[in-house]
């Protein structure tokens, strides 16, 4: 089939690849030259496992990339709306979907075959029939349902492993306003053989997504919960709690060998630092704020939040338990990536641990093993904050080293450490590291 998308950012981008690699004639489209420039010379403006390698077999062939929107949308039979939507401070902002609506409704003017028209982006339940769909009709002055359809597609993937999850779908939502619409969305994802699929609604296809990442959010928080509990309380390791919780039936399924396995879903009932990401927290905040509007008082979902903003400000509280004062110390910040295997910072818990850290006088030395670079952009440069281009360099002569990303490389910190003279507190936000091993050690949930 012959697909335009507009967006290309990380699910435009991913999903345009894999789509391109499956079979599919694509062209994706966004506003950013310098992003296209790149991508069209086969290389990924993100940092994501396999998507290069993918640009480079496909690009100028089945995939291809412009910033001519109207030519885009006529030269394709489906068109995918992947445009960001960040939370405002009070609410989901709409304002890049609307303008591409209106964009694609526009380009539809000059269409004489039927187009559908798919919401990709994340949008709380009703925008894409009250929103996506009368700005669509009005632009175009084309008649919903005959002339054009328009469905709803939410996205699951998780970066860090985007290509493999968007190439092994654990399901597929189509939701659409009627049948048409959904056979065509249909055609799209007929490669992925065996996924499961569900047909429904737009406004359910919405509320699925927020679900979805909401009942996460609200694992982390719980877990966040218990492990602050456990330290005030003292004499509780909140790992060993966790670790037995997983242990439940209901956290594991019986293998082969009689054994038991544990269920993915247990990553996310492990205590840390916080959630972060472009996702999560702006998601859950989105989803809040519709409640609010709709009469709903969402008290589970705000105490997920507000846990989760605090849960930053608990880093520098274990540091304070070691330190009488905090003026004056050197700290390394390990992670910049709201998670391993990707370089996105937004909403990182690392970037508020490193505000209060400056805020309360202490040198910051941070360092990613993939962001350093975009690091710049986002934390305020020079003096008392330094990026430092390695780990060795991250911890050198610092009293104290926070972890707060678990990317592989920091599993050598305790042989990095081991024998040296005046050994830096280690505080792991992740509790990803081995107590035993390190000289001085500290974490959440202990
Ligand atoms: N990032 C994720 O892991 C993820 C996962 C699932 C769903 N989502 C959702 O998918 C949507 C997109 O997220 P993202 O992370 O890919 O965003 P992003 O910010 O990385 O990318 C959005 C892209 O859209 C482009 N754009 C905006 N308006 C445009 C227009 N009118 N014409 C052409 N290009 C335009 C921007 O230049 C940008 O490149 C959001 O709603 C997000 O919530 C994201």
């Amino acid at each position: 089939m012959r697909i335009s998308i507009v967006g290309t950012g990380y699910v435009g981008l991913v999903t345009g690849a894999c789509l391109a690699e499956v079979g599919h004639d694509v062209t994706c489209v966004d506003n950013d030259r310098l992003k296209l420039e790149a991508i069209g010379r086969g290389r990924s403006p993100i940092f994501e496992e396999g998507l290069e390698s993918i640009l480079q077999r496909r690009i100028g062939g089945r995939l291809n990339v412009t910033d001519d929107l109207p030519a885009a949308v006529l030269e394709s039979d489906l068109t995918f709306i992947a445009v960001g939507t960040p939370f405002d401070g009070e609410q989901i902002d709409l304002s890049y979907v609307r303008q591409a609506a209106k964009q694609v409704g526009r380009a539809l003017r000059a269409k004489n075959a039927y187009h559908v028209v798919v919401m990709k982006s994340t949008v709380v339940p009703g925008t894409t029939d009250d929103v996506v769909t009368p700005a669509l009709a009005e632009a175009s002055g084309r008649s919903v349902g005959n002339e054009f359809g328009v469905g709803m597609n939410p996205e699951f993937l998780t970066e860090g492993s985007a290509v493999e999850d968007f190439m092994n779908p654990d399901r597929i939502v189509l939701g659409g306003i009627d049948d048409r619409t959904i056979g065509v969305m249909a055609e799209v994802y007929a490669p992925f053989e065996g996924a499961p699929v569900v047909r429904t609604t737009n406004k359910t296809a919405e509320m699925i997504k927020y679900a979805s990442n909401a009942v996460l959010a609200t694992m982390i928080s719980f877990s966040n919960e218990i492990a602050n509990l456990s330290s005030t309380l003292g004499g509780i390791d909140a790992v060993e709690v966790m670790n037995a919780v997983h242990l439940s039936r209901y956290f594991t399924m019986p293998t082969e060998g009689g054994k038991r396995s544990t269920a993915p879903i247990t990553s996310f009932l492990h205590a840390g630092c916080g959630f972060g990401g472009s996702c999560l927290p702006k998601d859950v905040k989105a989803l809040v704020a519709q409640g609010r509007s709709a009469g709903e008082p969402m008290t589970l979902l705000k105490g997920v939040m507000s846990v989760n903003e605090t849960q930053p400000a608990r880093m520098i509280g274990i540091i304070r338990r070691h330190f009488p004062r905090l003026k004056g110390l050197r700290v390394s910040v390990l992670g910049l990536a709201f998670k391993p295997d990707t370089d996105d910072m937004r909403e990182s818990p690392a970037i508020s641990i490193i505000s209060e850290l400056i805020g309360a006088g202490v040198s910051v030395t941070a360092y990613d093993p993939v962001v350093n670079g975009a690091a710049e952009k986002v934390l305020p440069a020079g003096p008392p904050i330094t990026i430092a281009s390695s780990l060795e360099q991250a911890i050198e002569g610092v009293d104290a080293v926070v972890i707060a990303t678990s990317w592989r490389e920091f599993e050598c910190l305790p042989a990095l450490l081991s024998g040296r003279s005046n050994a830096p507190l280690v505080v792991d936000g992740r509790r990803t590291l081995r107590m035993d091993g390190i000289e001085r050690y500290d974490g959440i949930g202990l």
